[in-house]
């Protein structure tokens, strides 16, 4: 007997090449029940009597709005501020110094475009927003601007919003925390001030797919390629780097398995390369 509570292998198949299309993300089958039991949540909240009447639901014809409530329910969007310090000390340091001594050589316009690709709930974007306060001073008369993306609406609503509780907090010291944010009334979360949200825009993107920008002197692409295979990184490395300016950075995440696939960058540090 069949339980209906859990996907049938089939089923799963045919779910997890969905989420391949749309994401690039390949779900292995070891995760059929994590994956059961996160689609059954949406089964519940939308009243779909069962996994089949959902599936046909998401791929009708046209599309459906559920697409994104599903996406969001099937990948992981944990993130904090600060996550792994050592790559935003170097941005602060190292890459705005560099940046700002370029500027003054070669008289290129003062203008800093940095993106967060795979922003989640923003935590990273505010970071990195954060980071450019910090240095407002070396930075007066320069435009910067940091742009958040993520397939999934749903985080990004929670990043334009920018209200976090304190466990996304923990990175921030008590400095950052005054200067920066603002207590909310319930007294147990904080929202950026406008100052670090102001320069942040956040924007619906999928990975898979160019982003039709003029390009970035800085792309922090962290925690999100360890679920993709080696075709869809290569496609995603393609698209990151011709959004990446001359000398421009590419910051990458402990996890991603992508350090064999970077040539023609350049390798800086083991977390960090750059376009020649
Ligand atoms: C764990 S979060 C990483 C957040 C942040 N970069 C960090 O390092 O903390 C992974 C994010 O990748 C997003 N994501 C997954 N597949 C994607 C794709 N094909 N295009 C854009 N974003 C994607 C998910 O929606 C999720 O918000």
């Amino acid at each position: 007997m069949p339980d209906p509570e859990k996907l049938s292998p089939q089923q799963f198949r045919r779910f997890s090449e969905f989420i391949y299309r749309q994401s690039g993300i390949r779900v292995d089958a070891s995760k059929i029940t994590l994956v059961s039991n996160r689609i059954r949540r949406r089964l519940r909240a939308g009243s779909f009597p069962d996994f089949d009447a959902y599936y046909a639901h998401l791929t009708a014809p046209g599309g459906s709005p559920e697409l994104e409530q599903f996406l969001d329910a099937v990948t992981t969007n944990e993130t904090h501020f600060f996550r792994t310090p050592a790559h935003f000390d170097w941005f602060k340091g190292d890459f705005l110094t560099e940046t700002i001594l370029d500027q003054r050589k070669t008289g290129r316009p003062q203008e800093l475009r940095v993106w967060s690709a795979a922003c989640s709930t923003g935590e990273e974007a505010y970071s990195l927003s954060i980071c450019l306060a910090e240095n407002s001073l070396r930075l007066k008369n320069w435009k910067v601007s940091v742009l958040g993306t993520d397939i999934s609406e749903a985080v990004l609503k929670e990043a334009r919003l920018g209200v976090y509780r304190d466990r996304a907090l923990d990175a921030v010291n008590p400095l950052q925390l005054k200067r920066y944010f603002d207590v909310q009334p319930d007294g147990t979360t904080w929202k950026v001030k406008p100052s670090v949200r102001e320069p942040v825009d956040f924007r619906r993107h999928n990975l898979m797919e160019p982003l039709r920008l003029p390009p970035f002197d800085c792309i922090f692409i962290r925690n999100v390629l360890i679920y993709f295979d080696r075709e869809s990184k290569q496609v995603v490395i393609k698209h990151l780097m011709n959004s990446l300016a001359r000398g421009g950075y590419l910051v990458v995440g402990p996890s991603e398995g992508i350090y064999d696939m970077l040539d023609p960058l350049v390798k800086r540090a083991t977390y960090l390369y750059q376009k020649p």
